[in-house]
């Protein structure tokens, strides 16, 4: 039997609790062995849950129990959670993360603190919630140099501009709207302002280039000032507006991101993408473009590559997964 826990119990969190509820049958036979939720840390009130004899609002219950091997960070934001996460490394803990803005703002530190404790620090589901797409980047192409990233990173502003080209809908409308649904960051003005899919590119091109991408000095612009009128008059041209984020390296080796808006033709493969779907095209110098698509955002998408994260950690409990900031492109 292994132990986990999970910290934070918000939209992420109670997918991550309900997808081992949900699959534990699959989880055991994956793990070898059954995987029990022994802890989920929260300051709120859940004694309504089946499930309200697991909460914990004690950071350290987790921290002090050997039994724990492996912990889900659901939290987001890098205050409390960056903490937590140091102290279950330090604590020999591998944590398995959805939190793209501390992966963005202090990942390098983090895995060098996995490294040195032999365990590890896993974060599929930062970008692209359910789509499988940066173990695919750092292991099945890990064999090209990567010379370009483009993609839709984030579902709440694709979900905005489908809602937006396809039905007219107001831009207010459709954000309460990918509110309601759970897309949406707590605070929206991430979504919107192209924060959330600055991290994103950010995370892919610090691992693709081996550069730090700092998501406060990269260039980024969202959706707040694209209209109805912009989206019609683009479709009457032949396109549709998207929030593309974007990485590109240079023959010289130095790379550069930004996040903006584009005008993308209609019959372009990422003009297809639609509502809270995201897809990220990856081009290889051997490869040349791969793309991943899949839903983006979502209670249990992204509980999905967290489990799966986490199932991987228990795999690898005694050899840590070789993951290492800029892996991808050191020659
Ligand atoms: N708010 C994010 C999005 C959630 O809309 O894509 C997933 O990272």
């Amino acid at each position: 039997m292994v132990k986990v826990a999970i910290m934070g119990h918000g939209t992420v969190g109670s997918g991550v609790y309900e997808v081992f509820a949900m699959n534990a049958e699959k989880i055991a036979r994956v793990a070898e062995q059954p995987v029990e939720v022994k802890y989920v840390l929260d300051l709120r009130d859940f004694s309504h849950l089946p499930y309200a004899d697991k909460f914990v609002s004690d950071f350290s219950i987790i921290e002090n129990d050997p039994e724990v091997t492996v912990v889900a960070e659901v939290m987001g934001g890098t205050g409390a959670a960056y903490e937590f996460t140091k102290r279950c490394l330090n604590a020999g803990k591998s944590v398995c993360t959805s939190n793209k803005e501390l992966v963005a703002t202090h990942g390098e530190e983090l895995l060098a603190i996995a490294k040195e404790k032999n365990v590890n620090y896993l974060f599929e589901a930062s970008v692209g919630g359910g789509i499988p797409v940066i173990r695919p980047m750092m292991q099945c192409l890990a064999a090209n140099e990567i010379r370009e990233i483009r993609g839709i990173l984030n579902g709440t502003t694709n979900y905005i501009l489908s809602e937006m080209i396809h039905k007219g809908v107001s831009f207010e409308d459709a954000l309460k709207q990918a509110q309601a649904n759970g897309y949406a960051e707590k605070d929206p003005t991430a979504d919107i302002e192209g924060h959330d899919a600055c991290r994103k590119i950010c995370i892919l091109s610090d691992l693709a280039f081996g550069d730090k991408f700092d998501p406060n000095a990269v260039s980024c612009e969202g959706i707040s000032k694209i209209t109805l009128t912009d989206v019609e008059e683009a479709g009457k041209l032949g396109y549709v507006i998207k929030l593309i984020g974007r990485a590109v390296r240079c023959e010289d080796g130095t790379a550069y991101a930004y996040v903006a808006p584009h005008l993308i033709p209609k019959n372009h493969p990422l003009a297809a993408v639609e509502d809270v779907f995201n897809a990220i095209m990856i081009d290889g110098n051997a490869t040349g473009d791969v793309m991943f698509y899949g839903k983006g955002a979502g209670k249990l998408a992204t509980a999905s590559a967290v489990v799966a994260d986490m199932l991987d950690a228990i795999a690898h409990a005694e050899k840590r997964r070789p993951v290492e900031w800029g892996d991808g492109s050191k020659n």
